[in-house]
């Protein structure tokens, strides 16, 4: 039995899928490299985990991702050129982006055979204790990061944390749904979990949105293999079957999340965080509006 409120040190980025709705544009780079504003998706989400007290990277990733480990790594030529030239600002920006020694992992999934066979393959490195799973293509904007928040309900509750959001009725067949129990403030009781439910099944509206924090024992599960919902090897059925055994405590994030892993979400996000920089902002806020009064 671990213990259900060890600190969360260890984080999981799954990068190993194929990116099929992004093609031709993920044909040989990784869809986790697709940039939003200034910094590649895989970026938002390190920065996230690390604001969250994240210590451990463990990327899980496959053919033709070799560029995700290469952003994360020392580039002295890059960083002798900009302080030969002055651009300070810069050279910070590269040098916070360096994962130090012995602090990123790397662990190959054979085939995308699912989100949850991804996270599997993880299990040596995670061990036995608690861990969270970001996923790359979903940022989640808000004014405290999505893990950071959900690090501090953990922190009272222990346990497993979902973040939740809200989706419209009509699109629940396309995410994981929960079955509510007691609702209060932004946690929710956790008593069920349905993958992609079909049309008018769905238990609620509250849909997991691509953060977890998970006790170990999720991979007894994840080592049957099980296929589910679209013959995928899916992290949400192996969460079910611990329901009722751990705690299970959704967390409504106080925020909102881009789904970039799809064209429009991509497009949503990358004006979102334009229009919010403070160097474009401004420019990106009056394209907008005269694109708008165009259409
Ligand atoms: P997605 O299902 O959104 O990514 O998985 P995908 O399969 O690459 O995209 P499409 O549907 O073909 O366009 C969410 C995250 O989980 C990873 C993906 O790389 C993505 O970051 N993933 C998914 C894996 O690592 N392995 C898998 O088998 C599936």
């Amino acid at each position: 039995m671990t213990q259900f409120k060890s600190p969360i040190r260890k984080a999981i980025f799954p990068v190993a899928g194929l990116g099929t709705r992004f093609l031709p544009a993920t044909k040989a780079m990784p869809k986790e490299m697709l940039t939003i504003n200034d910094r590649p998706l895989i970026q938002h989400v390190f920065e996230e985990a690390k604001e969250a007290g994240i210590e451990e990277f463990i990327f899980v990733t496959g053919r033709q991702k070799e560029m995700l480990e290469e952003h994360f790594d020392y580039q002295p030529e890059l960083e002798q050129t900009l302080e030969s030239r002055g651009k300070t600002d810069m050279l910070k920006a590269v040098r916070d982006l360096e994962i130090p020694a012995g602090k990123l992992f790397l662990t190959r999934q054979p085939k995308p055979l699912g989100l949850g066979h991804a996270i599997w393959c993880a299990s040596k490195l995670i061990g036995n204790e608690p861990f969270a799973v970001l996923l790359p293509d979903v940022l989640m904007r808000g004014k405290t990061g999505c893990l950071k928040q959900m690090v501090s309900v953990y922190n009272e509750t222990g346990g497993n944390v979902i973040a939740l959001e809200e989706v419209p009725e009509d699109e629940t067949y396309k995410y994981g749904i929960i079955e509510p129990g007691h609702d209060s403030q932004n946690r929710v009781e956790i008593k069920g979990l349905v993958e992609k439910p079909k049309k008018g099944t769905a238990p609620s509206r509250l849909s997991v949105v691509g953060r977890y924090i998970l006790q170990p024992e999720v991979f007894d599960h994840l080592s049957a293999f099980e296929r589910g919902a679209g013959n995928e090897i899916q992290l949400t059925d192996s969460m079910a079957k611990l329901i009722g055994k751990q705690p299970f405590t959704g967390m409504r994030f106080d925020g909102k999340s881009y789904d970039c892993g799809s064209r429009t979400g991509f497009i949503e996000a990358n004006l979102v965080y334009g229009a919010h920089d403070p160097e474009i902002g401004e420019h990106i806020k009056a394209m907008v509006k005269a694109m708008a009064a165009q259409l």
